[in-house]
């Protein structure tokens, strides 16, 4: 990939960007109280809908990182003819899945893009909405249940869901996803590769930001759920049967010193997100998964005060990479010319 050609202007990164932390929580009296409740460790809350824990927590300061990061997704394909997803599923699609919804925010901006579809949000713990368009609906469930979702779907949207299955899971996931796609139907998947990088050596083995991916990798392996999800996702995915497999790869400037306006935004915002982020990423695998041993919430928060010091120097140049797919579930035509070569093949 290309280089990130640097400000030479840029000396020091520009704060107070809008931050400022929301109550999400009055909106969810609806939902059964123990799962709006959550479990609460070290100061974070997590989900309580599975009993296997998933390592990021449901709480504000998440969902404020969750909706950064959905800024920084379309700052960043801001070009684009549609900054939301790649995949060509026409102009009237009619149901759509958001497997991991967050805060959803994407099922939202994307509901009120296609008005002819039903988008639902699924993730295990309700999404901290006060109001949705009225084509958006919200659900509670593990994605790794049976789907019960009478209708096919057009479109099943994943994004950064690193680290949320063992590779039997994610097998299972497509699969369910490919069975429940029309024929033709399109899946799509974004995902953050955690290991920063710079193009020009300012990051150096004595940040702590070179360490931060790979130790991060370890803990996850170690919890048996990789976030390397982005380099096995698109394999994983075809794999299941899909077809017409696309990709894109980006590098995601972290802080402000791109020369390139555009590029300048996205590291604005992935600046904040991360510092929204941070100790949400980092709480409950250190403390479960550390190395040598699991940390304690304060070694936890001394060390990512120490990372918060060196994402505000602007000598260095970093940036996460990034990767989607895109691909096609076979059309009726297709499944049957498959099985016409596979009879021919096999026939004595
Ligand atoms: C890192 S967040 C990303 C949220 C959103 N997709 C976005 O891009 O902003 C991952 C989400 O996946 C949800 N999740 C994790 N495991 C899940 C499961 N088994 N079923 C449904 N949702 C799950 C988490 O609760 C969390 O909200």
């Amino acid at each position: 990939m290309e280089k990130i050609a640097v400000d030479p202007d840029f000396y020091s990164i520009a704060t107070g960007f809008g931050t400022d932390p929301q109550d999400f929580q009055s909106e969810t009296t609806s939902i059964a109280s123990s799962i709006a409740r959550g479990r609460l460790e070290n100061g974070r809350r997590y989900q309580a809908t599975k009993e296997d824990d998933y390592w990021g927590p449901s709480d504000e300061q998440q969902f404020e990182a969750f909706e950064i990061g959905h800024m920084v997704f379309l700052v960043l394909d801001f070009n684009q003819p549609n900054p939301l997803f790649r995949a060509p599923i026409g102009d009237s699609p009619k149901h759509i899945l958001d497997i991991g919804t967050g805060q959803g925010s994407w099922a939202i901006d994307v509901a009120d893009r296609y008005p002819s579809a039903t988008v639902r949000g699924v993730d295990i713990f309700p999404p901290p909405v006060s109001w949705m368009p009225p084509n958006c609906v919200f659900e509670v469930d593990d994605v790794l249940r049976e789907w019960t979702w009478r209708d096919s779907f057009d479109f099943i949207h994943i994004r950064l869901l690193y680290g949320a299955f063992p590779p039997e899971g994610w097998d299972q996931l497509y699969k369910q996803a490919y069975d429940a796609l029309e024929p033709g139907g399109w899946i799509e998947q974004m995902e953050f590769d955690v290991r920063v990088s710079s193009d020009d050596g300012t990051l150096k083995k004595e940040h702590q930001l070179w360490e931060w991916g790979p130790m991060f990798i370890r803990c996850a392996e170690r919890a048996g759920r990789s976030l390397n999800i982005h380099e096995t996702m698109r394999s994983a995915i075809e794999k299941t049967g899909f077809v017409e497999l696309h990709e894109e790869k980006y590098k995601i400037p972290l802080g402000p010193w791109p020369k390139d306006k555009l590029l300048k935004e996205v590291g604005h915002l992935q600046d904040a997100h991360w510092n929204a982020a941070l100790e949400g990423w980092a709480m409950w695998l250190l403390t479960h998964f550390g190395e040598p041993e699991p940390w304690t919430k304060e070694e936890v928060q001394v060390f990512l005060a120490k990372v918060r010091i060196e994402l505000k120097d602007p000598h260095i140049h970093a940036y996460n990479p990034a990767h989607r797919v895109w691909a096609r579930n076979p059309t009726m035509d297709e499944l049957e010319a498959k099985e016409v070569t596979f009879k021919a093949e096999t026939s004595p």
